[in-house]
């Protein structure tokens, strides 16, 4: 699926979100990036956090496994290294990086409790994580929400080549844990210090943490 929606993607994002995504990206960077940081950016598509990883000073590996995604981000910035991989069997030693990242992605894994236990075990003790996933606002966008998710995403999608894929987001956003539940299971899974905060009005949500 992701190897089909790869063409469209950049374009996808952009329009969803009015552009707003290149920004939580670079706050999600900023958030947990410190300068000579080896950042793995896993499930990282087309590369756009890796980008923003790097522009934070961090030397990036992006991990994904569609080889679409992986060709585009490739692309666009050669000096990174690039891994087709799972990020359920994560192929890196214990401790290789002092950062880890993911955007939009964590939502996609089969297994959450898995690529979180994962993600903790490639980190150092004391290594950063930054989480960047859309979540369910509880307020008064609720309504609004559910009408852009469920109706306008998947007929925008429908429009483009490859983008009839997008029927697939509302589900995938609907079964996601909200963004207590998710702090919760990342302490559960090796991290402390673990916080959130939320753009978009509660749409999209940043979750930070350190490897315990
Ligand atoms: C919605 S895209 C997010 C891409 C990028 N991180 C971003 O910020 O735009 C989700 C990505 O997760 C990847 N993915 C999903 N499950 C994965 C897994 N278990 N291992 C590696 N990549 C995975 C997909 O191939 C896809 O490229």
């Amino acid at each position: 699926m992701f190897d089909r929606i790869a063409p469209v993607y950049d374009v996808m994002n952009r329009v969803m979100t009015a552009g707003l995504d290149l920004r939580w990206r670079r706050i999600t960077a900023q958030s947990v990036v410190r300068p000579g940081d080896r950042v793995l950016d896993a499930c990282c598509g087309t590369g756009d956090l890796a980008i923003a990883a790097s522009k934070s000073g961090g030397t990036v590996t992006g991990l994904d496994f569609a080889p679409q995604m992986l060709q585009r981000a490739r692309r666009k910035l050669p000096s990174a290294t690039w891994v087709e991989g799972d990020m359920l069997a994560l192929p890196f030693e214990a401790g290789s990086f002092e950062v880890a990242t993911v955007g939009f992605g964590v939502r996609n894994v089969a297994d959450l409790e898995g690529g979180l236990t994962e993600l903790r075990r490639v980190l150092v003790a004391n290594g950063r994580l930054g989480v960047l996933e859309i979540t369910q606002p509880s307020g008064f966008l609720a309504p609004f929400y559910r009408v852009w998710f469920d109706q306008v995403v998947p007929q925008l999608g429908k429009l483009l080549k490859g983008g009839a894929a997008y029927t697939y987001l509302p589900a995938s956003v609907r079964r996601f844990p909200g963004p207590e539940e998710l702090a919760e299971l990342l302490r559960a899974t090796g991290f402390t210090d673990v916080e959130y905060r939320t753009f978009a009005g509660g749409i999209v949500a940043l979750h930070t943490g350190r490897a315990v």
